[in-house]
């Protein structure tokens, strides 16, 4: 995926590693669910669900953490005392807080682990368990200094759901909490402003005769150009940009939305582009009916272009976007 040229190049990619700890927790039972759901009724059963449909061996090694926001400190309703609750690791505390979500509405959407061992002192591995008064706008202690704590979210089903709205429909997107925390509290920060002024689609490709109307690669076919994706921007007019750091990052599917490299560039797959495992942070997925707008914006006149050597068709009008709430 090429950056579009001139767009903040100049800003060194800031690549963190995420420290690898527990085995496979929420994120691949989601994602997981989600291509089912993106799949429903389509599909050959068998492979759904399976590692190999989501990427094989480098996913099962990337996906499915339990994320945090280091030196981040959410406030909220305490469920459950972290004064008398101390666990391992900021995992265990976010497994807690997902424990308490069965099926019903999540009575624990906050989680917030005493992190930094030396300025934590005793406190060290307390886990406080919140509920915020609306999970869409989680209420933050406002760090003057350095804040010991690591915090995280965590959505039940059918929520944590958003709407980008363009001229052709709104895309509903889920989005990704407790596997891409950081990219969750930006999409948050752009619906709390309301507007997105700046933020648009700039490029659109469609599937070609290389994936078929479900996202699947056409056997022997060229994996681009045209690649199937539309990409955009997010980056808001006036508001300076925090890179993302690298979060979850499992397989590209049909309807998954993405950073390209630490944002604010992103981009909505048209296709299964298993291709690109482990390259990209996923941070939502689109609704599979709302993926027929997608592939609309994709048919929009284009002009062909070159970026670092790779063919593009950029909208001759670009797309606007809009962020709205839906839960
Ligand atoms: C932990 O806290 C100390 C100060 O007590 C600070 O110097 C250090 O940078 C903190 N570590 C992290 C990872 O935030």
């Amino acid at each position: 995926m090429r950056r579009k040229p001139n767009a903040s190049e100049s800003n060194p990619k800031c690549v963190h590693l995420i420290i690898l700890l527990l085995g496979l927790l929420s994120c691949g039972a989601v994602y997981m669910s989600m291509s089912r759901f993106n799949n429903h009724g389509n599909i050959n059963v068998d492979k759904i669900g399976t590692l190999s449909n989501l990427g094989g061996e480098n996913v099962q090694e990337n996906e499915g953490r339990c994320r945090g926001v280091e030196r981040l400190e959410l406030w909220g309703k305490a469920v459950k005392w972290g004064s008398e609750f101390k666990v391992n690791s900021p995992q265990e505390c976010c497994k807690a807080c997902q424990d308490m979500c069965n099926n019903g509405p999540c009575l624990c959407d906050t989680w917030v682990f005493c992190s930094n061992r030396s300025s934590c002192g005793d406190r060290f591995g307390e886990c406080w368990l919140k509920k915020q008064d609306d999970t869409m706008v989680p209420e933050r202690q406002e760090a003057g200094e350095v804040s010991m704590w690591t915090s995280g979210l965590v959505v039940g089903k059918g929520e944590g759901i958003i709407g980008l709205e363009t001229e052709y429909g709104t895309l509903h997107i889920t989005l990704f909490p407790t596997c891409s925390p950081h990219s969750f509290l930006h999409i948050l920060e752009l619906l709390r402003l309301r507007h997105c002024a700046g933020c648009h689609i700039f490029r659109a490709e469609s599937r070609g005769q290389s994936w078929d109307s479900q996202g699947n690669h056409i056997k022997d076919s060229s994996y681009g150009p045209p690649y199937a994706l539309i990409q955009g921007t997010l980056e808001v007019q006036g508001l300076e940009f925090q890179n993302i750091p690298n979060e979850f990052q499992p397989s590209i599917k049909r309807g998954s939305v993405a950073w390209v490299g630490s944002g604010p560039e992103f981009f909505i797959s048209l296709a299964n582009h298993d291709e690109w495992k482990g390259t990209y942070t996923v941070f939502g997925t689109v609704r599979p009916e709302d993926m027929a707008i997608a592939d609309r914006i994709a048919e929009l006149p284009t002009k062909p272009d070159v970026w670092e050597g790779i063919h593009v068709s950029v909208l001759k009008r670009p797309v606007p976007l809009k962020f709205h709430r839906i839960n």
